[in-house]
């Protein structure tokens, strides 16, 4: 599966089948979070792998009774170190923490999803009791409980706001005059280019550096015209 069609295909997975996770799998899904990047490249998240099924049966307690968790044949947590990043970066490493595990996070739900495997981003959890359990208290913070195990759901078609209400241009809030003009048949667009990456990629799994230099090209080419298209048009401020 090659990294457009993770992201687009991956969704929120909370059954699971009985059926274990390799720990091969589980090793290979922490090898990728470590590539993640991370403030001054600190690499400060850490990952605790549990399988020990009586603790995965307790840990809706901790989680805001999400008992839909002690079923996951698997957790992954993710878990910051604030007092490593305000050591370089004062106030703001507390979020930098946050923001290195946030992107682990973001890497482990990718690569479950590319193996096959359902998983979910559990931050709702009480904190201070999170911590204790996994003995962290002190030394790390927990910042995610991901489930994983393979999926026994398929979960609706999610709705998603369209383009236009999450781009702005240049300054939050800008837009381009008649963006339907600009822009008109985006979605299909996209659809019709996912496709086609993904056939290239099925084609060739060797040939993703190629195709990655192509989108780099388009990206380009669209920033050019996008550029162009300002120039002419009117901007105005979306109210
Ligand atoms: C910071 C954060 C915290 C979340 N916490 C929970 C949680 O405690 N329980 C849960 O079931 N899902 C949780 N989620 C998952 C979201 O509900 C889910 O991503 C969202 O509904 C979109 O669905 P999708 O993941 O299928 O795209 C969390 C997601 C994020 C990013």
């Amino acid at each position: 599966m090659d990294v457009f069609n993770a992201i687009t295909t991956r969704r929120s997975i909370r059954r699971f089948k009985a059926q274990p996770v390799s720990i091969d799998d589980l090793h290979f899904i922490i090898e990728m979070a470590m590539s993640t990047p991370s403030a001054g490249n600190l690499q400060d998240y850490r990952f605790i792998v549990v399988t020990d099924k009586a603790m995965i049966k307790e840990l809706p307690d901790f989680c805001m009774e999400q008992m839909w968790i002690s079923s996951a044949p698997a957790v992954i947590v993710v878990c910051s170190q604030p007092a490593v990043q305000k050591k370089w970066y004062g106030a703001s490493g507390d979020i930098f923490a946050r923001q290195n595990a946030a992107a682990a996070t973001q890497n482990i739900l990718l690569s479950a999803h590319a193996l096959g495997l359902g998983a979910c981003w559990v931050s709702g959890f009480n904190q201070e009791k999170i911590d204790d359990f996994f003995d962290a208290t002190g030394r790390a913070r927990i910042e995610a409980v991901i489930p994983i195990g393979y999926p026994a759901q398929k979960p609706e078609p999610k709705s998603e706001f369209t383009i236009n209400n999450m781009l702005f241009f240049n300054t939050y809030g800008m837009d381009i005059s008649e963006w339907d003009k600009f822009n008109k048949d985006y979605a299909k667009i996209r659809e019709k280019r996912l496709g086609e990456l993904h056939d290239r990629f099925k084609e060739k799994s060797s040939s993703a550096k190629v195709v990655i230099k192509d989108i780099g090209k388009k990206l380009k080419e669209t920033h050019v015209k996008v550029k162009e298209k300002l120039a002419k048009e009117n901007v105005k401020e979306k109210k």
